[in-house]
């Protein structure tokens, strides 16, 4: 086996190789991770090592990334426009799919325009680390994703961190730092990721607007799922002009692939010139592209709003079974429902034996959320059938009680 160089020890006065020893440590404590096979698409169920499983941790919410339309339209984006974009856009120039997707997106999101990043995690990365800096606060939400933790981090700005959703808390430290020059940035989930409830967008517009911060909402969740037209979390909310910097994904609902920030024109020129995911990175390819502008389309579209009212009717019977079986779904208001375990060795468990009654679902561990509230992160699809999702309600009440997770017998 090849050797790696190690940490020096000064007790022994050699060279140490940890990282076997690391995995070892996570290995004992239930914290190692590895990957599984899926044969064929992404679609409700799945071929999993072999075995075809229900799935239930997908964020192809609407059930898109395997649709007959965005494949005809990456098709045909590859026929038309080949397979790479070459280079980054600065270098090499926009490609005409590229505009057209950032149009689509303002026109979509209501704002003069738009930006489109490689992923989440490059959009939150480069945008946080662009519009804040030395000097700069920002104010980031405990249970925000680690993309925003990691671009608040890059940034060098100061980053506070305030309690989930609580805006009492908020307003005290926006007060404590009133007398303090820089930009001020109120960042957010606008649904949170591992625990599926939604921020308080209203009280964080008024927050922001007696403070003169910005605002950034990061809809990777809610995009194309919340609100009437499934413009997000902010439609939901009735705020979707107050918000400064949406951002959103493209390979969630949408089906595709990566990931957009829709804002007023000067702040989208100023990302251009100073988001340094999106400056030093090869842009996204035409078929991606081409599929993310096909996913709009069926999103604004009557079918779009069937998937989503079907989407919400499968979360609420979910939901709703759960809760009545005696587990604690942590105060979901969305499709994404967990189920909270406790410890990591316990959640593994419950994940493993979910598995044997072909339930695919993930059990959620440290880093990921904290010490003590693993749990098992159910995500629903509007493709499930209602029989599906019985089926899994069934299947988690018999693991939970044979685990002790619920009672009954
Ligand atoms: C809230 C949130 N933001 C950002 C991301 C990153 O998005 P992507 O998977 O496109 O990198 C994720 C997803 O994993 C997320 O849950």
């Amino acid at each position: 086996m090849l050797k790696h160089p190690g940490v020096f020890n000064p007790k022994e006065g050699v060279f140490v190789q940890t990282f076997g020893e690391e995995l070892e440590s996570l290995r004992a404590a239930g914290l190692f991770r590895s990957m599984r096979l899926v044969e064929g698409e992404q679609s409700s169920r799945i071929i999993l090592d072999g075995r075809e499983v229900l799935l239930l941790c997908s964020n192809n919410y609407l059930g898109l990334a395997d649709h007959p339309l965005l494949k005809e339209a990456a098709i045909r984006a590859v026929e038309r426009f080949g397979v790479g974009s070459g280079a980054a856009r600065l270098v090499s120039g926009n490609m005409e799919l590229h505009l057209r997707l950032e149009e689509r997106i303002a026109a979509f999101k209501g704002t003069e325009a738009a930006l489109v990043f490689n992923s989440g995690y490059a959009a939150n990365t480069g945008i946080i680390s662009a519009i804040a800096g030395r000097g700069d606060l920002i104010f980031s939400d405990r249970l925000n994703h680690a993309s925003i933790v990691d671009g608040a981090l890059l940034s060098r700005a100061k980053v506070i961190r305030y309690s989930h959703n609580d805006m009492v808390a908020l307003r005290r430290l926006l007060e404590e730092n009133r007398s303090t020059s820089g930009r001020r940035i109120i960042v957010t989930d606008g649904v949170f990721s591992m625990d599926g409830d939604l921020a308080k967008l209203a009280e964080l517009v008024a927050l922001k607007g007696e403070f003169g911060a910005l605002l950034m909402v990061d809809d990777a969740h809610g995009t194309g799922v919340l609100g009437e037209h499934g413009r997000g979390s902010a439609e939901l909310c009735g705020v979707m002009d107050r918000i400064d910097i949406h951002m959103g994904t493209l390979g969630k609902a949408l089906g595709s692939f990566g990931a957009y920030a829709a804002a007023s024109e000067e702040i989208i020129d100023y990302l251009v010139n100073r988001a340094r995911s999106f400056i030093f990175s090869t842009s996204l390819p035409p078929a991606v592209l081409a599929a993310s502008i096909a996913a709009f389309d069926l999103v604004d579209s009557p079918a779009g709003a069937d998937l989503r009212k079907g989407l919400a009717a499968n979360s609420t019977q979910f939901k709703d079974g759960l809760e009545n079986a005696g587990f604690n779904t942590m105060g979901s208001e969305t499709q994404i429902v967990p189920v909270f375990v406790g410890g990591a060795e316990e959640t593994m468990e419950f994940s493993r034996k979910l598995l044997d009654q072909g339930i695919f679902v993930q059990g959620i561990r440290p880093p990921t959320v904290p010490v003590g509230s693993c749990r098992l992160r159910c995500t629903l699809m509007a493709t499930h059938s209602q029989a599906d999702v019985d089926r899994a309600v069934a299947a988690i009440a018999q693991v939970g009680r044979q685990l002790g997770v619920i009672r009954g017998t």
